[in-house]
């Protein structure tokens, strides 16, 4: 599934970066080679992100 239309980011890629240590947003647009553009999917990898920290605790 697409999460970022803006960049075609899917979820799958955004859950490799957070794993891959991308703890912030603007870290995961880099690691996509993407840039943050409408900022509607910050939610998103926000919580993804919360997730990823939460699991590894
Ligand atoms: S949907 Fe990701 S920046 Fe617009």
């Amino acid at each position: 599934m697409i999460i970022c239309l803006c960049n075609s980011i899917s979820d799958k890629a955004i859950n490799v970066a957070v794993n891959n240590g991308a703890n912030t947003p603007s870290l995961v647009y880099k690691s996509c080679g993407a840039k943050p553009q409408c900022g509607s999917c910050t939610e998103y990898i926000k919580h993804e992100i919360y997730q990823v920290q939460t699991a590894e605790k």
